[in-house]
């Protein structure tokens, strides 16, 4: 399987990327997913109103479209986050927009949210046979702006709520014109007034997640999250990649557009989760960036994150990460 995982890793990105989970699938529908990689112990643990298996999820992304819930459920994950998805399908940036940097155990990926639209995942959701936690991270299409971009995440939303177990609202990818905008005062009080709206409407009673940027300010943060405890959100997830290449040993990849995971975001991203939490203590904070190893998992959980999330780590290390953190 080592060698398999190797051999992978000499395609480019995205084709790696189908390979990769195309395999699991089919090892999933053969029913040999264990013999590979065995399931971990369950650490069973109740949070947000959810059970869950145990604190380790998938990050958004990686599924975009919901087309692997179930292989990647097999894997032991507590939690497996779909999306980013968007109202309509699109097609993302134009390629090369993921470079992986295997050496510094990092990915400066620029995808711009490419998916194939809220419909199909929640096709996707409907079938699914993984009876874990499964939550559903919505977006705004590319072309969308001012209310008609808050539209399109109340669109995804009314049309998701019923078949997933929560919902994180993105306004921290990079690759999306103006998204991160809505950091901003005016703009994060409307989204969330409108998204509360929605949320009454059909007395959604889910935990619901806002998803943010590791690079906003002190004052920006602060703004944040007195908006999200003033809201009914039920805390946030910290956090998507950073526009900030500092980090980055490799000066070739410094210039790149796009966002930054893995190792150079783990210190910057737990920072976010100790600022979080001295700003507000009693939030709740799912933990993400650069996880790669078990002490990192634990770094997460000792910062206040109560539950972690990984992508990258997953990419480089493969699924015996899944093990691998929870031993
Ligand atoms: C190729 C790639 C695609 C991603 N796509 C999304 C996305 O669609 N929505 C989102 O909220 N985060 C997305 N992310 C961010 C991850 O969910 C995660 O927040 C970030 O990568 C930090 O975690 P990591 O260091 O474990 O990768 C993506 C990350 C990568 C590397």
């Amino acid at each position: 399987m080592n060698i398999l995982l190797k051999l992978i890793k000499v395609f480019p990105p995205e084709l790696s990327h189908t390979i990769a989970l195309n395999s699991l699938k089919i090892l999933y529908f053969l029913n040999l997913i264990h013999l590979f990689f065995p399931k971990p112990k369950t650490q069973k643990v109740s949070l947000f109103g959810m059970d869950l298996a145990n604190k380790l999820g998938i990050a958004a992304g990686l599924d975009k479209n919901g087309d692997f819930i179930d292989p990647l459920g097999a894997l032991g994950f507590g939690f497996i986050e779909v999306g980013t998805i968007t109202p309509l399908a699109q097609k993302g940036n134009p390629k090369p927009r993921i470079f992986r940097i295997f050496n510094e155990n990092a990915i400066i990926n620029r995808l711009g949210f490419n998916n194939k639209g809220v419909d199909h995942l929640v096709q996707k959701l409907k079938k699914r046979k993984f009876s874990g936690v499964v939550g559903v991270n919505i977006g705004a299409n590319k072309e969308s702006t001012g209310q008609d971009r808050i539209n399109d995440y109340l669109s995804c939303f009314r049309k998701v709520h019923e078949f997933c177990d929560y919902i994180t609202v993105n306004i921290s990818s990079p690759n999306t014109p103006n998204l991160r905008d809505l950091h901003q005062s005016d703009n994060l009080i409307d989204l969330l007034n409108a998204i509360e709206g929605e949320i009454k409407k059909v007395n959604f009673v889910k935990p619901i997640f806002l998803k943010i940027s590791p690079d906003e300010s002190r004052e920006s943060l602060e703004f944040i999250i007195q908006a999200v405890d003033e809201s009914g959100f039920s805390g946030l997830i910290a956090t998507n990649t950073t526009i900030n290449k500092d980090n980055l040993q490799n000066s070739n990849y410094k210039e790149l557009t796009g966002g930054l995971s893995g190792k150079p975001l783990m210190n910057k991203a737990t920072k976010t989760i100790i600022d979080i939490k001295n700003i507000s203590p009693n939030i709740g904070v799912i933990g993400v960036g650069g996880v790669m190893s078990r002490e990192d998992f634990h770094e997460k959980l000792n910062s206040g994150a109560c539950l972690v999330q990984i992508y990258t780590g997953f990419i480089i290390h493969g699924p015996k990460i899944v093990n691998e953190l929870l031993k």
